[in-house]
């Protein structure tokens, strides 16, 4: 079993790389964000709770998340999670390495993509929180407790990145040759 994580900043393309990836290969997509807007469309408590974080592009308090995907990943997955959007800081990546154990992630493909990019693709996208003034808020929450991750899984040695410029395709055979170096 082989547990992925794909790191970036919003709009680099965890989601889109991911449902490619699912493509080919026995992995089990486990995406925070398509997650918590779940729970927020179904009008669920935690849901309920998440909304107002999301909308401003904060991060939803690490207690909601962890509610939502620890059951999910003691279900385990054939091939190996792939998981997109978590963790999300250094707290979430310790309790992931709690539940998966400390050896638990092979591959951390990290997408690297300039803001200004980011900016075009995700206003091209139109979903709510992407919002010009939003976006420039995730970007900053990114950089202040995202970003650190680089460092955590860069000294564990399983840190692959790639280059998120060009198109679908091309990222993917990037990220392809990443996993298989890796
Ligand atoms: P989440 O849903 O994870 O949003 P995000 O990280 O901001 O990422 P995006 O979905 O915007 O971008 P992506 O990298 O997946 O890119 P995509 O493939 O969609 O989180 C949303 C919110 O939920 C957070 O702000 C937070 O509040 C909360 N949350 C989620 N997880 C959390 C956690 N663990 N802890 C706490 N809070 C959490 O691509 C973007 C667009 O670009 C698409 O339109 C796509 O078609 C296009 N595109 C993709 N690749 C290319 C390409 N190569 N060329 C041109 N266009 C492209």
């Amino acid at each position: 079993m082989t547990n992925t994580i794909l790191l970036g900043p919003p709009g680099a393309g965890k989601g889109t790389q991911a449902e490619l990836l699912c493509q080919h290969q026995d992995l089990t997509h486990l995406s925070t964000g398509d997650l918590l807007r779940a729970a927020v469309g179904a009008e669920t408590k935690l849901g309920l709770e998440a909304k107002g974080f999301m909308d401003r592009g904060e991060l939803v308090p690490d207690t909601l998340v962890l509610a939502l995907l620890t059951e999910r990943l003691g279900q385990g997955a054939g091939g190996g999670f792939l998981l997109d959007g978590f963790p999300r800081n250094v707290s979430q990546a310790k309790a992931l390495a709690g539940e998966l154990g400390d050896d638990g992630i092979q591959h951390v493909v990290y997408l690297q993509l300039g803001d200004e990019e980011i900016l075009s693709r995700l206003l091209k996208r139109g979903r709510k929180d992407d919002t010009e003034e939003v976006i420039r808020n995730r970007l900053s929450v990114y950089r202040a407790e995202t970003e650190p991750l680089v460092a955590f899984y860069r000294e564990k040695g399983t840190l692959r990145p790639v280059e998120a410029v060009g198109t679908v395709e091309e990222v993917h055979a990037r990220v392809k040759t990443a996993l298989q170096g890796g």
